[in-house]
């Protein structure tokens, strides 16, 4: 399978310390992370069951799971609070022209 961009919207779309979860097609869902002066993309699914982390929370560069409190780092997927063991997929993302383009 071939990677393909997905346009994730305007970079003013969401600040500071907040998320935003896209349609990546096919089911998948991406969650676009605002970190102090960078974004993060990684999957909206959280690796220990089937729960959205985008009905978490960001604080600093972890996202907190709602259902069990798992974590893990935006940056680079690990996990950082159990029950949570298994990385979250990552995606490179690149600002074009005030836009964020992940490579999905
Ligand atoms: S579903 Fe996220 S920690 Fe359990």
């Amino acid at each position: 399978m071939t990677d393909t961009q997905l346009n994730a919207g305007s970079i003013n779309e969401i600040k500071p310390g907040k998320m935003k979860r896209v349609d990546a097609g096919n089911g998948k869902r991406i969650l676009i992370c605002h970190v102090e002066d960078s974004f993060y993309a990684v999957d909206d699914m959280c690796t220990h069951e089937d729960a959205s982390l985008y009905l978490g929370c960001l604080k600093g560069d972890r996202v907190h799971c709602s259902l069990h409190g798992g974590e893990f780092s935006v940056k680079t997927g690990e996990p950082l609070a159990e029950p949570a063991e298994i990385p979250l997929q990552t995606y490179p993302v690149a600002i074009v022209d005030g836009r964020i383009l992940v490579t999905v």
